[in-house]
């Protein structure tokens, strides 16, 4: 039997925002939201989140999680006094409690797990995970005899010189036999520097206190500022990096490229430089996509190929060529083997197999069918200054260069479009629309009037 507690009430002062600490953003989620996904695996029994800062800021962002109980800090008057709170929630509770920073976003599940293995297998009232960092300021220290029993904890202000000096710190994650520390914790008292309940003093007056390494120091660093925001940020796109890496995908200029946790690429997948893929973003076997591109939320088929484009909410299938220099968004699909070129905007536009949109286009609102080429410059007049209409094109089609549709409007399938028209009405398979004025040839007319 596991429960959390999520120490999420602190306000973050060093962060000099209006948002609460755990809110801010780290590649695509907020740092709570990653505390919870780190935990989330363990098929916890309970999930509590501490708060107090702006509690209702805190709760609204965590709407989509039913599981979380959150428990008020009034005051926050320290850690000790966070995890105090839970008493009144935990009367009887026989089993464990595992303590996170709301503010420690780097840890893996995988750390967790071996956290609470090792509590369990030697029956201890509380292991800790600590680490050994380069630059440990502000951590607590963590001192122990030879086998990992903690002797001490004692935070970098408490500490003196020759304390400092121990490079092994406290995460501020924990695993506690709760009804263990149900009985010390009303004990705690605020005698230190701050004038706080440091829950790090439990760890005195409890026994079989453990600690126990996370694998990779970066883990278990918390975020107090922005710097350590961005630290973080650099630390999370390199662990996404070498896992693609690892997984079959080049990746050129590694260090210009971003790749959000959330997105998925398939192997032998090409990504240029200074290209940006995020949210839930799929990028198929063997595409290329860069250099220069911004890819949101969408679906690059395998083997297609994107140059210096943004993509967004829409999705490309395989082997259909990008660019350079075409936004398509708003739900747009693009069928395969298209070929979508420069200037060329599409939104909530499907498109079928084998269509050509290679230069200066707007399709907005239509449906193309398949080997449709659309000349250049052709637009789709599809807002009447209150709604938006459909215009719909059928196969083979094709449109020539500057022609408008003025939507709502279709036109069958084989049609021809001569280049400059306004097409207002519908247009039967296999004819020729002309919509211009025609040409009007009046000879001679310099003649007729002299320049002045
Ligand atoms: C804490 C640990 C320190 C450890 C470090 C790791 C204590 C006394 N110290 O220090 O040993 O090295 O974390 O990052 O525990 N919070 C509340 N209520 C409060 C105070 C804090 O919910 O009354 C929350 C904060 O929002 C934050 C977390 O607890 O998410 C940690 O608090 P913080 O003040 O940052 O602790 P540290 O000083 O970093
Ligand atoms: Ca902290």
């Amino acid at each position: 039997m596991v429960a959390v507690a999520i120490l999420a009430a602190g306000k973050g002062t060093r962060m000099k925002s209006s948002l609460p600490k755990v809110l801010h953003n780290l590649g695509g989620r907020s740092l709570i939201e990653r505390v919870i996904a780190s935990c989330e695996p363990l098929q916890l029994e309970r999930v509590f989140v501490i708060v107090g800062y702006r509690a209702e800021a805190v709760q609204n962002h965590l709407q989509t999680y039913p599981q979380a109980e959150f428990v008020e800090q009034r005051e926050q008057l320290g850690t000790g006094h966070a995890i105090q709170q839970l008493l009144p929630h935990l009367e009887n509770y026989q089993g464990d409690l595992l303590v996170l920073n709301g503010d420690a976003p780097l840890l893996r599940p995988e750390t967790l797990a071996n956290l609470l293995k090792l509590h369990q297998e030697h029956q201890n009232q509380a292991t800790l995970l600590t680490a050994h960092l380069p630059e440990p300021k502000g951590y607590g220290r963590v001192f122990c005899d030879g086998q990992n029993w903690v002797t001490q904890i004692v935070e970098d202000r408490d500490c003196n010189t020759a304390q400092r000096q121990n490079h092994r710190v406290n995460g501020g994650i924990y695993c506690f036999h709760w009804p263990s520390l149900a009985e010390v914790l009303p004990r705690l008292t605020p005698s230190n520097d701050q004038q706080e309940y440091y829950l790090t003093d439990v760890a005195h007056v409890l026994e079989r206190v453990m600690a126990v390494d996370a694998a990779d120091f970066q883990e278990i660093k918390g975020i107090n500022d922005r710097q350590q925001l961005a630290t973080a940020a650099a630390v999370l796109q390199n662990r996404t990096k070498e896992k693609w890496m690892a997984a079959g995908v080049t990746l050129i200029d590694p260090a210009s490229v971003t790749i959000d946790d959330t997105v998925e690429i398939g192997a032998d997948a090409i990504i240029e430089p200074q290209t940006h893929l995020r949210g839930k973003t799929v990028i198929g076997a063997g595409a290329r996509v860069g250099p220069g591109c911004l890819i949101e939320d969408s679906h690059i088929g395998a083997g297609a190929r994107v140059l210096y484009s943004v993509i967004s909410d829409s999705a490309v299938q395989a082997q259909s060529r990008v660019g350079p220099y075409s936004h398509i968004r708003g739900q747009a699909e693009i069928g395969e083997n298209c070929r979508i070129g420069n200037f060329v905007e599409i939104k909530k536009t499907q498109v079928g197999a084998g269509c050509n949109i290679a230069h200066l286009s707007y399709l907005g609102d239509a449906r193309l069918g398949e080997r449709v080429n659309v000349g250049a410059g052709t637009i789709t007049a599809n807002y009447d200054g209150q709604n938006k209409h459909l215009t719909q094109i059928g196969d083979g089609t094709k449109t020539g260069a500057n022609s408008v549709f003025v939507a709502p409007v279709n036109l069958g399938s084989g049609v021809t479009v001569a280049a400059g028209s306004v097409v207002t009405h519908n247009v039967p398979d296999g004819a020729l629309v002309i919509a211009r004025p025609r040409q009007r040839i009046i000879e001679n007319w310099s003649l007729k009037t002299p320049p002045a």
